[in-house]
């Protein structure tokens, strides 16, 4: 089987260029749809966003603006740390719809506590779109308006996701295989 290494762990094939492409052009089509008329205001929580908002945005064809947001809950190593602090200020998202993009979502910790932030500065809506999201780790009930595909409780690297730092560069979705220690 086709294996890569990334930092200290193997890692293979898990969704290919082609499917993602599938999944960015199915979220688009739908954005396009529901927004149609309005504008959008994206904010893309960083790192691990940056790939995916970068495919989603060019097949967005209302008017949109863009915000980054550095987000970081994850450690260096593959379990989430629980603590999340966002890095920047918000900008004013008053009156706007806002639509916070996410690579992937694990227990939802991040999403809720930005949600809460954001709900606080009255935006005329808020929505959120994730490429992937694993439902059987959420911490909670979450709602997703938007999600690519539904993984299992696994570890991902690649399409702007990372695995201690490095593997976002990879176009394509890798899983972590189990090892010996
Ligand atoms: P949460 O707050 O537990 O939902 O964690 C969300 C953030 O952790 C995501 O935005 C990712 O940046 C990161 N993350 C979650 N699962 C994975 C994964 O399988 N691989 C790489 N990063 C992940
Ligand atoms: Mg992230």
């Amino acid at each position: 089987m086709n294996s890569i290494r990334v930092h200290d762990r193997s890692f293979t094939p898990y969704i290919s260029k082609e499917e993602i492409d599938g999944l960015v052009d199915a979220i688009a089509r739908r954005i396009n749809k529901d927004f149609a008329g309005m504008e959008l205001t994206v904010l893309v929580v960083l790192k691990g966003a940056f790939v995916f908002a970068a495919d989603l945005i060019r097949r967005i064809n209302i008017p949109v603006s863009v915000e980054v947001l550095r987000v970081s809950s994850y450690g260096s190593g593959m379990m989430s740390s629980g603590t999340v602090v966002i890095d920047d200020s918000l900008v004013d998202v008053g009156e706007r719809h806002i639509m916070i993009i996410e690579d992937i979502i694990d227990t939802g910790t991040t999403l809720v506590q930005l949600i809460k932030q954001l709900g606080g500065m009255n935006p005329a809506s808020v929505t959120v779109t994730a490429l992937l999201s694993k439902p059987s780790k959420h911490h909670q009930e979450l709602h997703v308006d938007y999600v690519g595909k539904e993984i299992p409780a696994d570890f991902v690297v690649g399409y702007g996701m990372d695995y201690a730092g490095y593997g976002r560069n990879l176009d394509s979705i890798w899983v972590v295989t189990e090892e010996e220690e």
